[in-house]
């Protein structure tokens, strides 16, 4: 296979699959849709993104703690955050071939209008109105119905416990506020985030790791006192970003605005200066993980669509092959959610100041699909360079770190296999000896490689050795005692 450009997702899945980030789940049992097993380069790159997180949002500040909570939860959970009432999707299924179809997806295709939060008998004469079909076989479509998204389980052999695998990490954030409150010593105003594993049995899972139906999230839940929602001690830096606002999605032609990440709050489109930092701050991330700006930008939810619990969000948007669509959320859930399960589980979450209890609101919440952050990443590094494909990682994400080469096997392994040893120490090293340089440097180029080491005859006399540098094919003779600093350097 010969991909010289990237033009559909479907060629980043088969892109993905010959150099090792991404399989296809069960795929030699004919595969199961929605899931999906990264290989060893997309692991790599996969925990460098998580780690990326905890340094930008934990590491570097002093106001943020990491937990990693359960992923089966008890229903009760569920109940408290409206999962069990309202996380579902309307399907219909074509009368003549039973294709299965989620609506407001097929609605948005076929007539390009935004229908997301519509009730399902708006979806339903929508259907009606504009006589939409199969997209198979144009078949009729039957009289769309619910389908609930949480993967239930059961846990225990008698009795079992009713129980969900989580649709969202959040929900342990708010389960432990009080835990986390009690252990840690955090002061509001204070965030918690979490990384892990979230499910949703997806009607329709589609463009690749997109939308999945095991899938990760990077959440934070930002909480602040509900009396001091205008003390704010940060900066929201003096930057402009184009943002799709909820009036002009109504337009029959919405236009692009140019907005300061500050006036999103002076200009009333979010509640507090915290919102607007916090959303500068999850695109900042996205800048530090090389992603370039010129490809994101951001959507507000109309109020048709915004959650049961958001009073404000947006959603920071990539310009994937398939279009702009929703990279990552950030939503105002103010007291909604530490409110309901004070209600269902009767315990006291709130937060004592000093003189009275009060329940924090969560001003903001940047919350990140892992996957879709690794296709961004991966497709704005994606480049074609005259006649190779170069992967242009940031280095810090690169999943190969550097490559040692013997020029010619048998006369150099010995002493290239010496400084393989002294660079994994290091980094993460590869090692290759078989084929030709030129196509041992063009795999690297496709694995992101940032540095090729190559020793040759003149190595062993002089211990030194050739880098070649990824993005500009430049090539230098560096000593051995020298080569870790240069690459630190
Ligand atoms: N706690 C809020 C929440 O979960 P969401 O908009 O439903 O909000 C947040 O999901 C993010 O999780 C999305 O912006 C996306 O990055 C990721 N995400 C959601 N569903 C996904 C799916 N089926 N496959 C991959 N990522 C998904």
């Amino acid at each position: 296979m010969d991909i010289k450009e990237i033009k559909s997702i479907e060629d980043v899945a088969a892109f993905c699959k010959r150099k090792g980030f991404v399989f296809q789940g069960s795929e030699i049992y004919g595969g199961l849709a929605g899931f999906w097993d990264y290989g060893p380069l997309g692991t790599v790159l996969k925990n460098k993104i998580k780690q990326h997180w905890i340094k930008y949002f934990v590491q570097k500040r002093d106001d943020m703690v990491l937990i990693d909570g359960a992923i089966i939860t008890r229903e009760d959970v569920w109940k408290a955050s409206g999962h069990v009432d309202s996380f579902k999707d309307a399907f219909s299924t074509c009368t003549k071939c039973k294709k299965v179809i989620r609506v407001d997806h097929l609605i948005e295709d076929q007539l390009k209008i935004p229908v997301e939060g519509l009730p399902i008998k708006e979806l339903s004469n929508i259907i009606k109105k504009h006589k939409l079909v199969c997209t198979k076989c144009k078949g009729k479509l039957a009289e769309p119905k619910y389908f609930g998204l949480m993967f239930d389980v059961q846990v225990g052999p008698t009795n079992p416990t009713k129980a969900y695998l989580r649709p969202e990490t959040c929900q342990t954030i708010f389960t432990n506020f009080k835990n986390v409150v009690n252990s840690s010593r955090v002061k509001l105003p204070f965030g918690i985030t979490q990384i892990g594993k979230a499910f949703r049995n997806e009607i329709a899972p589609r463009d690749f790791l997109f939308r999945a139906r095991e899938f990760e999230q990077l959440e934070i839940e930002y909480f602040v006192h509900p009396d001091k929602l205008s003390e704010f001690p940060y900066k929201i830096p003096n930057k402009s970003v184009n943002v799709l606002t909820a009036k002009e999605q109504i337009k029959k032609k919405p236009k692009l605005q140019k907005f300061k990440f500050k006036e999103l709050f002076s200009k009333n489109l979010v509640k507090t200066k915290w919102h607007a930092y916090w959303i500068y701050q999850h695109y900042n991330w996205f800048l530090e993980l090389g992603v370039s700006e010129k490809k994101l930008r951001f959507r507000e939810h109309r109020p048709d669509e915004l959650s049961h619990y958001s009073s404000a969000t947006f959603d920071i948007e990539y310009e994937f092959p398939f279009g702009w669509k929703e990279l990552g959320g950030n939503a105002d859930r103010s007291q909604f959610d530490l409110s309901q399960h004070i209600k269902f589980s009767k315990e006291d979450l709130t937060y004592f100041d000093g003189e009275k209890k009060v329940v924090p609101a969560v001003v903001a919440e940047p919350s990140q699909g892992v996957s879709r952050a690794f296709l961004a990443v991966l497709l704005d590094a994606f480049k074609v360079d005259k006649d190779r494909i170069v992967l242009k990682f940031k280095q810090e994400l690169a999943p190969i770190e550097v490559a040692v080469f013997p020029l010619v096997k048998k006369q150099h392994r010995e002493l290239a296999r010496e400084v393989y040893e002294m660079l994994r120490e290091e980094s993460l090293a590869f090692y290759d000896e078989t084929g030709s340089i030129g196509k041992r440097y063009r795999r690297m180029d496709e694995s992101g490689c940032p540095y090729c080491v190559t020793i040759d005859h003149d190595s062993i006399k002089k211990k030194d050795v050739t880098i070649r540098e990824r993005d500009s094919m430049k090539q230098k003779r560096v000593k051995i005692k020298d080569l870790v600093e240069y690459l630190k350097d």
